[in-house]
């Protein structure tokens, strides 16, 4: 459980303490999953005193988008949550790096599955460090669940209900002993990880599923791809990729806000490549954890400055 109870949150509107933000037990969205949640990171950079959100006005505009699959509307701009979520840093006076959690939900409190159009928001930071341990490389393995499907709950909303696939995986990936679930779709191609997005290497090129394939159209995703093609002039090829092709690539990696770039190092028992993190993979993951710190001029416009603009504006 997050201990802190009084750290802030921004819940109906307002600043509360998280012990007072508090829903209805009958809350529609407790009982059917009808909610939409984003995962935004920020990075607390020491010698600038500086924290930076990433591509956070994209997290909402692509959470306000998702919203959409339900008919929710959060009645606020893409760049006036991003001030509002920087607001919630300042606020906690959080000096580490941090997670923001999103959450919009359908809230009438009642029992029904039909929707009558009464939705909330609330947002959440809370400090966040190491999601996924992948110094070294981690052990994927394939799991048996199949990934949800657009026909019946779409994988690119992050619709909370959807997130029973997710932990179903994780736990039977847990369970046979691997770091982190692949799952496949329907058709039996790669989808992606319980929560993150999966690239691989292959005859010189790097390969990723694209989203008709039930995946989350994931930002981090979205850096790499720039990144590869950008800075290590690759070619990023989206198609389908076989549950086969992951034992013969070479490289093999996982993607996402909060396990940022995973190198895979074994999947199903058998050595990726040569069982080393990839060479491509290591470029960029450095590549995406300099950019993300600020230090790639570039990239830059990928980062929301928390702390520096308020300061100057007082000393202006
Ligand atoms: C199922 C799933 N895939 C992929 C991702 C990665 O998306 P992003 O890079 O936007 O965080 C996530 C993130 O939470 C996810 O839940």
């Amino acid at each position: 459980m997050f201990e802190n109870s009084e750290v802030l949150v921004y819940f109906e509107n307002q600043f509360v303490a998280l012990k007072d933000a508090k829903i209805n037990i009958l809350t529609h969205a407790l009982h059917y999953g009808t909610g939409v949640f984003e995962g935004i990171r920020g990075y607390w950079i020491a010698e600038e005193e500086e924290l930076f959100l990433v591509r956070c006005e994209e997290h909402y505009r692509r959470w306000k988008a998702n919203c959409r699959i339900l008919n929710i509307d959060p009645p606020k701009s893409a760049e006036e949550l991003t001030e509002i979520t920087a607001e919630l840093v300042r606020l906690n006076h959080f000096r580490t790096d941090v997670y923001v959690r999103p959450l919009s939900y359908m809230s009438s409190a009642r029992i029904g599955v039909r929707p009558d159009g009464h939705s909330s928001f609330a947002l959440v930071a809370v400090p966040f460090g190491v999601y996924l341990e992948s110094t070294k490389g981690i052990h994927a393995g394939v799991v048996s669940w199949r990934r949800v499907d657009d026909g019946a709950i779409p994988a690119r909303g992050k619709i909370c209900g959807a997130y029973v696939n997710s932990v179903l995986a994780t736990t039977e990936a847990h369970a046979n002993g691997f770091d982190e679930a692949i799952i496949l779709n329907q058709n039996g191609h790669v989808a992606e990880g319980a929560t993150c997005n999966l690239f691989m290497v292959r005859n010189g090129k790097i390969i990723t599923p694209p989203p008709s394939d039930n995946i989350l159209e994931g930002l981090t995703r979205a850096c790499i791809i720039d990144l590869a093609r950008r800075e290590l002039h690759m070619e990023v090829v989206e198609r389908s990729i076989d549950r086969s092709e992951l034992y013969i690539c070479d490289e093999l990696f996982l993607t996402g806000t909060a396990v940022e770039v995973a190198p895979i190092t074994m999947v199903d028992h058998r050595q990726v490549g040569h069982g080393q993190i990839g060479f491509l993979t290591g470029k960029l993951r450095e590549l995406y954890f300099q950019a993300t710190r600020g230090r790639i001029a570039d990239y830059q416009a990928w980062l929301h400055p928390v702390y520096q603009p308020v300061l100057a504006a007082l000393r202006s």
